[in-house]
């Protein structure tokens, strides 16, 4: 998606217009200390000419008096006093607005982000996202801060110094803006060079890190497979990537300012040049030429001082573009729809039925076809297939993350669109096929989808799901800290962690998307056994890769390629001598 300027302004603009107060503050205060600045060097041009005439005035022996200089240098000092004020005003303002902006657009993209739906997440990366919360943050933050204010400043003093030039003197003022263009386009040269390489080594320090984050996150292959040697080149070569265009982009960013100061000198030159001669051929008064010299001496240097701040922050400024792009991307993208007239789910008290289900994660790819499952409640219904069939789609369909493109999903003859998000996954409780754990306490763990429970909650759920003897067997019982990355615990006692932590929520209905992970037999059977406990009396989906598991289920689904193929149970779908009994067989000769 694309962003026009207006776009990016009005992104902005919906941020900053509560703070109208502070800006127009800010803009007087940039008005006042841009005009004293404009001002003081005039001020020290007269200085010169009331000086100069003093000393005339006392070599040729008449009557003077230094009052009017003594005048001047005092204005001057309340110039700068002034102008300092208004600076100091100016910056503790933008600190707070800058620093409230980019607080309240974080709080507001976190918020989004609890509401995206889940195709949101299955399609975008988790280090984009928190890039978006931090990078794009923090360009975002310092263009409020210092840019936007340093451009709004500096175009207030170039358009200010042009005005005073120009009521001085004309043809001096011409002859300070003659190499301007020049000087222009030599910037923008230097510039589009330097954005250039910018640009190379943001995309190459991201190529690095991912290449980075790949190895050490795939350590163990590295290892097993040998190819440290490889990995070492791999890394030599984008690392000097990074290292090239980082060192161009300094190089060229670092000319910018060193060329203009010597364009301004060469100015300088010409104005004190141009300034004596006009002075010595009598065209101006002999006092009033050298003050004339003094105000351009400093008009000149001040007039390439601000384009060049500006031209440098161009690259900084599309940085905030970028950012502003970015944040908005998550901002509009689509929420979990809930109906208005939502009503609550209490529980189950007939059936949930699958209607003549069709679904696709992309448009031109079906998943689902014209799919019909009923569960009665308090009956278990197992759903078995090969890989890539369409069963976890299933789970992911009846907990709402995504939803069907026609039919519908029915629980007591209403349609799950016409509930409360809330209720139905509070009442739908899933067991993921790659369970996660959080970091934290086992305990932690466990109580996660109910944080008030009781230790003995806890442990009657663990129990239930046969991973209480582990966990009493660990040093540290329920307090052993675990996390998503080390491995104190196995693929299948993770996934007993999940089961025990979705049964203490106690939910209506149960969906258990068995873990494909090899298993080790003991585990298996403390996941069959707690299968066994925890369906009893509970609506269930089991979605089983290991047929044992449901051997006593008296409703077996085989699904492939999203149709139902057979249905019934194990003793008739082994008669039938279908696709099932052939996978029977098949793990029954492997196992
Ligand atoms: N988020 C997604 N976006 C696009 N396609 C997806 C997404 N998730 C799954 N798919 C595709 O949908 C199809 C069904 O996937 P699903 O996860 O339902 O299979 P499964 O039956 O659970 O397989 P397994 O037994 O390996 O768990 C697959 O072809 C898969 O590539
Ligand atoms: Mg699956």
């Amino acid at each position: 998606m694309n962003m026009t300027f207006k776009d990016v302004m009005q992104f902005y603009w919906g941020y900053l217009k509560t703070y109208k107060i502070q800006a127009v503050i800010i803009i007087v205060t940039i008005i006042i200390s841009t005009t004293f600045g404009v001002l003081a060097p005039r001020y020290l041009g007269r200085a010169v000419e009331e000086l100069v005439n003093y000393v005339t005035a006392v070599f040729s022996g008449q009557e003077a008096t230094l009052e009017a200089f003594h005048g001047i240098l005092f204005t001057l000092l309340l110039f700068y006093i002034f102008s300092e004020i208004a600076s100091f005003i100016n910056i503790f303002l933008i600190a707070a607005v800058a620093g409230n902006t980019t607080n309240r657009m974080r709080i507001k993209m976190f918020k989004k982000v609890e509401r995206l739906a889940i195709r949101f997440f299955d399609t975008s990366k988790d280090g984009d996202l928190l890039a978006r919360f931090t990078s794009d943050m923090e360009n975002i933050s310092n263009a409020l801060q210092q840019y936007l204010i340093q451009v709004l400043s500096n175009v207030a003093w170039i358009i200010g110094i042009i005005w005073m030039m120009f009521r001085v003197n004309v043809s001096m003022a011409l002859l300070t803006m003659s190499i301007a263009p020049f000087a222009w386009v030599i910037t923008i040269i230097i510039v589009r060079k330097a954005k250039k390489y910018a640009d190379l080594r943001q995309d190459s320090v991201g190529e690095l890190n991912a290449y980075i984050d790949e190895k050490i996150s795939g350590q163990k292959m590295v290892i097993t497979n040998g190819i440290e040697e490889e990995t070492k080149k791999g890394f030599g070569i984008y690392n000097k990537k990074v290292r090239v265009n980082s060192y161009r982009g300094e190089v060229y960013g670092g000319l910018l300012f060193p060329i203009m100061q010597g364009i301004g000198l060469v100015n300088m030159a010409m104005v004190i040049f141009f300034g004596a001669y006009l002075t010595v051929t009598g065209d101006v008064g002999r006092a009033a030429g050298l003050g004339m010299i003094v105000i351009f001496v400093q008009y000149s240097q001040q007039f390439y001082h601000p384009l060049t701040e500006v031209a440098a922050m161009y690259s900084q400024m599309q940085l905030a573009f970028v950012g502003a792009r970015r944040v908005n991307e998550i901002l509009v993208s689509d929420d979990e729809v809930e109906k208005p007239d939502a009503v609550e789910l209490t529980g189950i008290e007939k059936n949930l039925e699958l209607k003549n289900v069709e679904f696709g994660y992309l448009p031109d790819k079906q998943i689902l076809k014209d799919l019909n499952i009923e569960v009665r409640k308090g009956k278990v219904v197992a759903i078995v297939g090969p890989t890539g069939s369409g069963k976890t789609t299933i789970m992911n369909l009846i907990n709402r993350f995504y939803d069907v493109d026609s039919g519908e999903i029915l629980i007591d003859g209403v349609d799950i669109r016409k509930m409360t998000l809330k209720s139905l996954r509070t009442h739908v409780g899933i067991v993921l096929q790659d369970s996660i754990l959080f970091p934290g306490t086992l305990r932690h763990n466990i109580a996660f989808g109910k944080p008030d429970a009781t230790d003995e909650e806890v442990m009657e759920a663990a129990k239930q799901a046969q991973i209480h003897d582990f966990i009493m067997s660990l040093e540290q019982g329920y307090d052993t800290e675990v996390s998503d990355e080390n491995n104190i615990l196995s693929t299948g006692q993770k996934q007993l962690v999940s089961i025990a932590r979705t049964v203490l929520t106690n939910p209506a209905l149960l969906i258990l998307d068995e873990a494909t992970s090899n298993v080790d037999t003991v585990t298996e059977s403390y996941i069959q056994k707690a299968m066994d406990r925890i369906m009893v009396g509970r609506t269930s989906f089991v979605i089983a890769h290991r047929l044992k598991t449901i051997l006593n289920c008296n409703h077996i689904i085989v699904l492939v390629d999203g149709q139902v193929l057979e249905e019934g149970n194990h003793r008739q779908l082994m008669e039938k001598g279908g696709f099932y009994s052939e996978l029977y067989y098949n793990q029954f000769v492997v196992d």
